[in-house]
């Protein structure tokens, strides 16, 4: 059974209920062990931050969130169920999405076209059924314009719209993908370094969007970041992995005073 109870954090926030429970997760390539017998959950509402040195096995833990890798170990529960295999698709009609680490955009394709491309979950009507019952096909063309455009709307990129992606600086191309992610209106959103790379500005942009994410939609989030500022900024509690395993877990306050934590990431220099 998942644990329902709410929680209050430091902050005064208040989290539901786990959500995502991963127990004794072991992932292995070939001979290479990335996870490594972890287990933490998600709980409802909350902004869970991942935090480890480059190779820790943090986006191979939020691909096995998002059910794009199927652990050799250990149990993935979701919303209290047991995960059984699942396919990228299925997951995300389970109301999972996700961002990237490196940018998977259409280059080629306008900002609308791009974050359109996120509805594709929600595109239940197939051509055949298109030819008969026209109406129904265009309904669901009216909801999915108008969840695209409430994204667009919500991320400030209404002038950017017809532009093609390729054509965009670094910082506007990880909003869209951030909008993309969103057209989907998950419940659990992953966000793999939303920050990488960005300057000072475009990182306080991304934060509060992020929040308001959050506070807005109720959206859970699950990000991956390496600025401590904006891991302690952000986030109600902190996973911190090394060398796929997982040594520290608890509020940014906690987890910066462990010392295993210290040791392992926070002293060195990283990226
Ligand atoms: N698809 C893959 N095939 C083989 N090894 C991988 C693969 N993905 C990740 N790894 C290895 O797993 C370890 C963890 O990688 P990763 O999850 O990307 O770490 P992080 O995101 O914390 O930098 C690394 O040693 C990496 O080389
Ligand atoms: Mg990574």
């Amino acid at each position: 059974m998942l644990d329902t109870d709410t929680i209050t954090t430091p902050d005064g926030r208040t989290i539901g209920g786990t959500v995502m429970d991963l127990r004794n997760i072991t992932l292995r390539f070939g001979g290479v062990e990335a996870i490594k017998d972890i287990s933490f959950d998600i709980r409802e509402g909350e902004i869970r931050a991942i935090i480890g040195p480059n190779g820790a096995g943090k986006s191979s833990m939020l691909n096995v969130i998002s059910g794009f890798y199927v652990p050799q170990e250990g149990e993935v529960w979701y919303r209290g169920k047991l995960r059984p295999k699942m396919k990228p698709y299925e997951v995300a009609q389970q109301g999972i999405a996700r961002t990237f680490q490196n940018i998977a955009l259409f280059e080629g394709m306008s900002v609308l076209d791009n974050v359109m491309t996120g509805r594709l979950g929600h595109m239940k009507t197939n051509m055949l059924s298109q030819a008969i019952w026209w109406g129904r096909a265009a309904k669901e063309e009216t909801e999915n314009r108008a969840a695209v455009e409430r994204v667009i709307d919500f991320l400030e990129i209404q002038a950017i719209r017809k532009t093609p992606v390729g054509r965009l600086p670094y910082g506007l191309k990880k909003r869209v993908e951030l909008a993309r992610a969103l057209a989907a209106e998950p419940s659990l959103l992953l966000l793999d370094e939303p920050m990488a790379g960005m300057n000072v500005e475009e990182k306080e942009d991304m934060s509060r969007f992020i929040l308001d994410v959050n506070d807005e939609f109720g959206t859970t989030i699950a990000l991956i970041e390496h600025d401590m500022g904006v891991v302690m900024d952000l986030s109600d509690r902190v996973v911190v992995m090394d060398y796929g395993r997982k040594i520290g877990d608890g509020t940014p306050d906690e987890v910066r005073n462990n010392q295993a934590v210290i040791d392992a990431y926070l002293g060195v220099a990283h990226d």
